[in-house]
């Protein structure tokens, strides 16, 4: 494979393979001394810590920064005044193009702190969870802000997300505040995310208050004792807030992902940790530089959002681009055309929305300058050669190097990347470990794979970004990540290292499925296809697609003499009442029975193959109770393809 080095085209790079490669071998032999150091040149500390870390990685009593003492707010916001105050923190632009809207440090700060004191008044204090259901809209961080700085947990619900979703994250966080706006745009389309919150809370009776962002003006409903205009509160209260001092251990925020099991989880970051490494992996894998405009198009209501869009971006100083549109619209240019606008020098997304719009053809980019940008990034899923190259050559016109970042809702902020003029780029493969990172490739047996063949990817040692547990539920957190392969993280993806030592990520191994970058639990699909009353069994697995990446496949059984028609239809109305619209069916497939083995276990590895149409590389079928209930489902499946 041809190498292309990954070197920016001005003065940046900050170093090269001989100092990385000593930096690296320094920061997994002394951690301690290393994230120390990061921590004191990162973040500002009201008390220093007392140990840099304490416990033990292999029984999940790991701790960071320990009795230290910060505030997230006072890093992102307030400390950067000084120098900054006019500096814009956040550029954002609506689905509208016409809109948009600049808010400098100073601005930022006086907002978080009226938001604040809006929090306070309501009763909301330290630890208390507060749920953030929001468009992309400035009003979104500067909520998210203003959480940190009282020391109350925020939890974002993505916008895209049902009533039934919102609900069952209210309930599991015991919130008592929702903020929520009228409605949201997309594509000039209105989403009601008020009347979906209002839904959603007539389950929740210790939702005390629902603050409301005017975000569209079109007309709500309104419940007088309960709801409250946000602007309206804003002018009430005063524009100083002190930061509340909290501990590196406290709980900074917790984001609800979907894993093997039909409830999400609430994972659960930690304030000093996650900070400083957020602080540290921005700078040093985007390699900003004061000045520069940095774009991320992740939503808040995702990881990607949280830390490389606020967290990160804010705790350096940055000035960062906020987007409440998608990629297609008005015009597929849209991106190109706000990377001109803003002179974007950083643009970090992700591939489902490259692969997009290179399906769209290359004049929509093209025609737009692009001149600015210095860096490209990637995260959410594998991105292909073909992709990848089409991003370099086409939208960064072959000067630009691609970050093509491996991470997790888990692991709070990178693991494995390209290293700006330090890694020779192999199109498809994230590269190498970052600092303080090990990965190991672990077999059937649980053995260390040492050469190329792939297996499942496990990291060794803790690093401060990392989870601290699993929201109330820290059984299933030693469960789900400490089990597998005992005492070493699992990250529920398969990958292999190359000669080089580069990682290629393969994809899920659990029962996960990623569908346009979005994290689907195969057991949350099948429990809101349960809710339909024709079914009586359903399983879920993923399936190729060129766009999306995976797309869902669902087998379904029915109760006796079910009317079939519009059965997709059906389903999909379950699922967007159950979760929302990021998970649509691809593909239903009704079949008499599912494949189960002697002891009732569904074999999801064979319907897998038969979704993919993969009939000849079945395998073993010998342990299934009735092997025959194969044929029908093959047959089912060849039916569709006709
Ligand atoms: O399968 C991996 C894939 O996304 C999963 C994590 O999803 P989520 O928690 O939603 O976080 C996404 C944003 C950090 C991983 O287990 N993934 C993420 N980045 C990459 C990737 N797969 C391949 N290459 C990547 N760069």
């Amino acid at each position: 494979m041809r190498k292309k080095t990954n070197t920016p085209p001005s003065s940046d790079v900050h170093l090269n393979l001989k100092q990385y490669k000593k930096i690296y071998k320094q920061s997994i032999t002394d951690p301690n001394r290393f994230w120390g150091e990061q921590a004191k040149k990162f973040i500002s500390w009201f008390t220093p810590w007392k140990k840099v870390s304490s416990g033990d990685f292999r029984k999940q009593t790991k701790q960071w920064f320990v009795d230290g003492k910060l505030n997230a707010c006072y890093n992102c916001v307030d400390r950067h005044l000084e120098t900054h105050k006019d500096k814009p923190a956040i550029i954002w632009e609506g689905d509208d193009p016409n809109k948009s809207l600049t808010i400098t440090y100073g601005e930022l700060h006086e907002k978080v702190c009226r938001f604040a004191n809006v929090l306070k008044k309501q009763g909301v204090e330290k630890g208390d969870r507060v749920c953030i259901y929001l468009p992309m809209i400035p009003e979104t961080a500067i909520a998210m802000l203003a959480c940190a700085r009282i020391g109350a947990i925020h939890s974002v619900v993505f916008g895209g997300f049902s009533s039934e979703s919102l609900k069952t994250r209210l309930l599991d966080l015991g919130c008592k505040i929702v903020i929520t706006a009228d409605e949201s745009v997309r594509r000039g389309l209105y989403i009601p995310l008020k009347k979906n919150a209002d839904t959603a809370i007539q389950d929740c009776p210790k939702v005390k208050k629902v603050i409301v962002v005017k975000h569209t003006g079109n007309p709500v409903e309104w419940h007088k004792k309960r709801d409250i205009w946000y602007h309206d509160a804003m002018k009430e209260v005063d524009a100083v807030c002190p930061v509340k001092i909290m501990d590196a251990n406290d709980t900074l925020f917790v984001l609800y992902t979907s894993g093997s099991t039909a409830k999400p989880k609430g994972i659960v970051h930690t304030t000093g940790g996650y900070l400083v490494y957020v602080a540290m992996t921005f700078k040093t894998i985007f390699n900003y530089q004061d000045g520069d405009i940095y774009w991320c198009t992740a939503d808040l209501g995702w990881i990607t959002g949280h830390s490389y869009l606020l967290y990160g971006p804010l705790a350096n100083g940055a000035t960062t681009l906020m987007f409440e549109g998608v990629p297609s619209y008005p015009t597929y240019s849209r991106y190109w055309e706000m990377i001109d606008k803003y002179h974007v020098n950083i643009f970090y997304t992700a591939p489902t929305a490259i692969r997009t719009l290179r399906h769209e053809g290359d004049t929509w980019v093209t025609k737009t300058n692009r001149s600015s940008l210095k860096l490209l990034g990637t995260v959410g899923e594998p991105i292909s050669p073909d992709v990848w190259e089409w991003y370099y050559r086409v939208v960064g016109k072959s000067k630009c190097p691609i970050v093509d970042t491996w991470w997790q809702t888990e692991t709070g902020g990178v693991l494995i990347t390209p290293l700006v003029g330090v890694t020779p780029a192999k199109p498809g493969s994230a590269a190498w470990p970052f600092y303080g990172i090990v990965p190991e490739i672990i077999d059937e047996n649980g053995k260390i794979i040492k050469d190329t063949r792939p297996g499942k990817l496990v990291i060794k040692h803790s690093w401060p970004g990392m989870l601290e547990t699993i929201w109330h539920n820290r059984i299933r957190f030693i469960k789900g990540y400490f089990e597998e392969v005992p005492g070493k993280y699992f990250t529920g993806d398969n990958a292999y290292r190359d000669k080089d030592g580069y990682f290629w990520i393969l994809g899920r191994e659990d029962d996960v499925i990623k569908v346009s970058g979005h994290r689907i639990g195969t057991g949350e699909v099948e429990s809101a296809l349960l809710t339909v009353h024709k079914i009586s069994e359903a399983a879920v697995v993923a399936i190729p697609n060129e766009i999306k990446g995976h797309g869902i496949f669902a087998y379904v059984v029915t109760k006796p003499n079910t009317d079939l028609t519009d059965l997709k239809k059906t389903l999909n109305k379950a699922i967007q009442k159950e979760i929302g619209k990021i998970a649509v069916l691809e593909e239903v497939l009704h079949v008499k029975e599912l494949p189960k083995t002697r002891s009732g276990k569904i074999m999801r590895r064979l319907l897998r193959k038969i979704a993919a149409n993969e009939f000849e590389e079945l395998g073993d079928t010998s342990t299934l109770a009735d092997p025959s209930v194969i044929d029908d489902i093959i047959y089912q499946r060849k039916k569709i393809n006709d």
